[in-house]
């Protein structure tokens, strides 16, 4: 049973960043799995967008002689113009500095302000200004009173604070975690949450002073702004808080780094479970699971400027005009970091990656088919299921059918797994097996004698019957090279099905025999033309 619809987020990010491999890469995998859903004809919701109110954005917009409004139009209209160029089809993208986020997360406050969750107290501790966050004394000892993510010193920091009771949500996200396996994933990062929730819980400062020009003020206390980081987490929930839209709460995935784990998987569902008690709140449930994934690394190093190895925009861009921009989609989501492990973007093992699954595989396997269509049938081939003479044919073609089946139940269920390469293994398998058929029937022998030609048509139209199939697996991945194989396959229309993030039909597309009748090959160039190192 597919679910009537499906929600992903990204995380939204800092505005005042430019964007680099890290927001493409997780907006990608978002992408991938919204294509994925629509593809399988389930009603999408895809969200990303911009952290605006970081004390950070006030000190650039002030270097620049800036108002902050001014200074985050900019660059978030930076970011929306990226991710438009790399064809990303999110839904909406969401602003914390607009009007329909910044009312909406005054009224949740004030909600957990009625309901006790949220209260007035004081705060001292070490401040890591970088992240906008406090560190508890034991990591802030652990990394000599350093930032542990950008080295720089922690400030000691003391303030009147508004505190949400994480400290009452303990027991309640224990039983969350426990009766959803998936609450958190992947494994390593559920275990680590697992064991920081056992620990104990404080109740976290939820809002700050001195800042009360940019940000949303704390309902009934103008000294007061709300915490960025609050602030940012409810974008989940005020951009689908309207009529139309509350049916796809609860999010199926938050996909995040690792790096803002503990926000996502602890704060924000307790911040969830604490509104679901007040009243007009019930729909808010906890998400069904949060996705963290780990870091990439570049050139079997950290990434970072001064060694000059950052795969910032500049370098993406780089790649796309040498590979294309689907290769690129295609590296990010099945050689990227979506376990527990860091990856590594290395030019080498990319064009390798190109070369091997791509360009030999994939690119070749559909020319061999529609250039031997071409030459053998003029491109037109007979319905998949004629029935052919020769009795070795026939079995060939039972084996591609069969693993056909089989290629597309564990691709289908490797998507709904977040399991991006294995997703990509399944459809790749698929078309190594046209390629080992091709070898056993040789068709380009057989076709030398007229009296088989006919059982090499049929066995041709069964090829592309397995890469049509094939190809579906893949559309959420390489979108823009799958519709031109569409195009040359004589299956256009799903494209025109799935255009303007329309829905297809996954599972009855993927059916052996559901494109009917003779089929148009058209012979082209490579789809992904052989790269040499230059
Ligand atoms: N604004 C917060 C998120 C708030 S969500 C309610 C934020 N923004 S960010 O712009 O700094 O980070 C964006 C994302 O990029 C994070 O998920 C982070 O994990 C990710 N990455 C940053 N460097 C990365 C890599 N080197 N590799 C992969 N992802 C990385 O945090």
């Amino acid at each position: 049973m597919t679910a009537s619809c499906y929600y992903v987020t990204t995380p939204i990010y800092y505005v005042n960043d430019k964007a680099h491999i890290g927001h493409v890469y997780t907006t990608t995998v978002a992408d991938v799995l919204a294509r994925f859903h629509r593809l399988r004809g389930v009603r999408t919701f895809f969200l990303t967008g911009t952290d605006e109110h970081a004390a950070k954005v006030v000190d650039s917009a002030r270097e620049r002689g800036r108002s902050p409004q001014d200074w985050a139009d900019e660059n978030a209209g930076a970011f929306q113009e990226t991710f438009d160029r790399l064809g990303m089809t999110h839904d909406d993208f969401i602003r914390t500095s607009q009007e329909r986020h910044k009312s909406r997360v005054t009224r949740y406050v004030q909600a957990l302000m009625a309901g006790g969750d949220v209260y007035p107290g004081e705060y001292e501790g070490w401040y890591d200004a970088g992240q906008e966050e406090y560190v508890p004394e034991s990591k802030a000892k652990e990394f000599d009173y350093k930032s542990p993510i950008n080295g720089k010193p922690l400030v000691r920091k003391r303030e009147k604070n508004y505190f949400f009771r994480l400290s009452a949500y303990g027991d309640q996200l224990l039983s969350w975690m426990e009766s959803n396996p998936r609450a958190v994933l992947p494994e390593a990062r559920r275990n680590e949450v697992l064991g920081r929730i056992r620990e104990g819980l404080n109740d976290v400062p939820i809002s700050r002073s001195g800042q009360e020009d940019w940000g949303i003020a704390v309902p009934g206390d103008s000294g007061q702004t709300i915490y960025v980081w609050i602030d940012a987490l409810m974008n989940y929930l005020t951009t689908i808080d309207t009529d139309e839209r509350r049916e796809f709460w609860p999010c199926d995935v938050h996909l995040i780094g690792k790096d803002i784990l503990w926000f996502h998987a602890v704060i924000w569902p307790a911040i969830l479970m604490a509104l679901n008690r007040r009243p007009g709140y019930e729909w808010v449930t906890t998400p069904r699971s949060v996705y963290a994934h780990s870091f990439w690394i570049s050139e079997g190093m950290k990434m970072s400027k001064s060694l000059g190895n950052f795969i910032d925009l500049p370098k993406l861009e780089e790649y796309i005009a040498d590979f294309g921009l689907d290769a690129v989609r295609f590296y990010l989501a099945t050689q990227g970091p979506l376990g527990a492990t860091d990856s590594d973007f290395a030019h080498q093992r990319f064009a390798e990656i190109y070369n091997t699954a791509l360009a030999n595989t994939l690119g070749n396997s559909l020319n061999r088919v529609c250039n031997m269509s071409g030459r053998y049938a003029d491109g037109l081939l007979p319905p998949v299921d004629t029935a052919v003479a020769d009795v070795a044919i026939g079995q060939v073609i039972g084996k591609l059918k069969s693993n056909a089946g089989e290629r597309t139940k564990s691709g289908i269920s490797a998507y709904e797994q977040v399991e991006l390469h294995i997703a990509a293994d399944a459809a790749l398998a698929l078309v190594r097996d046209v390629d080992s058929a091709i070898e056993q029937v040789q068709p380009f022998k057989l076709a030398k004698d007229a009296a088989r030609l006919d059982d090499v048509k049929v066995f041709l139209a069964a090829c592309a019957e397995a890469l049509r199939i094939g190809s579906l697996l893949l559309w959420p991945i390489l979108p823009g090279k799958i519709e031109a194989a569409w195009r040359r396959l004589g299956c256009g229309d799903y494209a025109k099905h799935l255009e303007n993030r329309g829905l297809g039909q996954l599972e009855a597309w993927t059916r052996w025999g559901a494109q009917v009748g003779p089929r148009q090959l058209e012979a082209g160039d490579p789809l992904f033309p052989r790269h040499q190192e230059k």
